[in-house]
């Protein structure tokens, strides 16, 4: 059978971006011979405007079943007022939590074309291409105890740092895996020096190190890491790191490349019996109401999470490298979507106009 992919365009911006992926899709079955079994439904306000809630059992279901999940975006401010269970971010975090999504993949990639855009010098990030790899299930965001007490005669907030053995190697291994496809380079990060799940975080990662002789693994102090990722990014290849650190320190590194517009995403749980990861696919951004219907979205961060999609689930990974150098041959031809405008006298194109230009460079690939 055909691996199978299931869709969820979502919200705002994301139905547009998912649109021009279609296209990409279709082009792969057309002319690669890579056929998906593509199946489609709702995720986040579209779905509770149908089923009054922001992802159905059934979508559920379909989405522990197939190879991979391609998502758009969700939220909008339709959708503001309503209960905290029933907003469109809770159909994100319900698939997140009940695949297990624990390895959170953000690539910081310059595509030379846009080093401009970089709030770094261009000699700085040009060619930079990082992977961070942040542990998502587990750490400050979940640990118990939480909430705000009364402590004497006032109020206390407490979150928990907690980090199992098993939370810290499943999230190394994924790291370690990763570093085994690309430079056989890892950093992990964390602040052993003043908290006791760095220091268990440091000896698990060293120890699931010697299963991967090959890898050069290094350790680094979180803060230190986050300047040195701005004073000297290229430095790192792929960083591994817990659920809150990660949470800065990819935004940190996104914006070492430029536009939101521009930043994939991917995040893996177990192996399933084809011995790929479980895995949903999606841009970093969000819905952009503020852009919304007005063919203005930038589709390439969609175009990018698919292009994981290829290289993580499908094991297309020179199809991948195809469909990254496409994205690559447009920006350089020139060919921008008003994000990405800067320079005098550019035109931006449509989001729809983009995706036919990169079908274009395929083609002619
Ligand atoms: P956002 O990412 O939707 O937009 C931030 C800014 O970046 C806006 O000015 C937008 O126009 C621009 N932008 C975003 N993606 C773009 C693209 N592909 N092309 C061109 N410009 C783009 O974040 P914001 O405004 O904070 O949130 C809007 C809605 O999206 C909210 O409901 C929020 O909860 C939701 N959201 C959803 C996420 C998801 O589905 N994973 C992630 C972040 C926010
Ligand atoms: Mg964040």
């Amino acid at each position: 059978p055909n691996p199978s992919l299931l869709i969820l365009p979502g919200d705002g911006i994301g139905p547009e971006v998912m649109a021009e992926v279609r296209k990409i899709i279709d082009w792969f079955g057309a002319n690669r011979g890579l056929k998906f079994d593509v199946s489609e439904d709702l995720v986040g306000g579209a779905a509770y405007d149908v089923h009054g809630v922001p992802l159905a059992d059934e979508t559920m279901a379909k989405a522990q079943e197939v190879d991979a999940v391609l998502l758009g975006a969700v939220g909008g401010p339709k959708y503001d007022d309503l209960d905290f269970s029933l907003k469109p971010e809770r159909g994100l975090l319900r698939l997140r939590k009940e695949m297990d999504l624990f390895s959170n993949l953000r690539p910081a990639q310059c595509f030379d074309a846009l080093a401009d855009f970089s709030s770094l010098k261009k000699d700085v990030v040009a060619g930079l291409d990082i992977m961070i790899v942040r542990e998502l299930t587990s750490g400050v965001y979940f640990g118990e105890p939480r909430g705000i007490f009364e402590e004497g005669n006032e109020r206390v907030g407490i979150n928990t740092q907690r980090y199992t053995e098993s939370e810290i190697e499943r999230a190394a291994r994924s790291a370690f895996e990763l570093a085994m496809r690309r430079n056989k380079k890892l950093c992990s990060m964390e602040k052993a020096n003043v908290m006791e799940s760095g220091v268990l975080w440091r000896e698990v990662v060293t120890r699931v190190g010697k299963d991967y002789p090959e890898v050069e693994l290094s350790h680094m102090y979180a803060d230190n890491g986050a300047m040195q990722l701005v004073r000297a990014p290229k430095q790192f290849d792929v960083i591994v790191t817990d659920n809150l650190f990660g949470d800065i320190l990819s935004d940190c590194a996104a914006m070492l490349t430029g536009s939101l517009g521009m930043l994939p995403s991917a995040s893996l749980g177990a192996p399933m019996a084809n011995g790929r990861p479980k895995a949903l696919y999606e841009p970093v951004h969000g819905s952009a109401p503020d852009i919304a219907g007005q063919g203005k979205a930038n589709p390439i961060a969609c175009i990018l999470s698919f292009a994981m999609a290829l290289r993580y689930s499908f094991d297309q990974g020179a199809e991948a490298d195809r469909l990254e150098a496409a994205v690559e041959k447009v920006l350089a031809d020139g060919v921008r979507t008003a994000d990405l405008l800067g320079e005098e006298g550019v035109t931006p194109v449509s989001t729809t106009q983009m995706g036919d230009a990169v079908v274009a460079a395929l083609d002619a690939s």
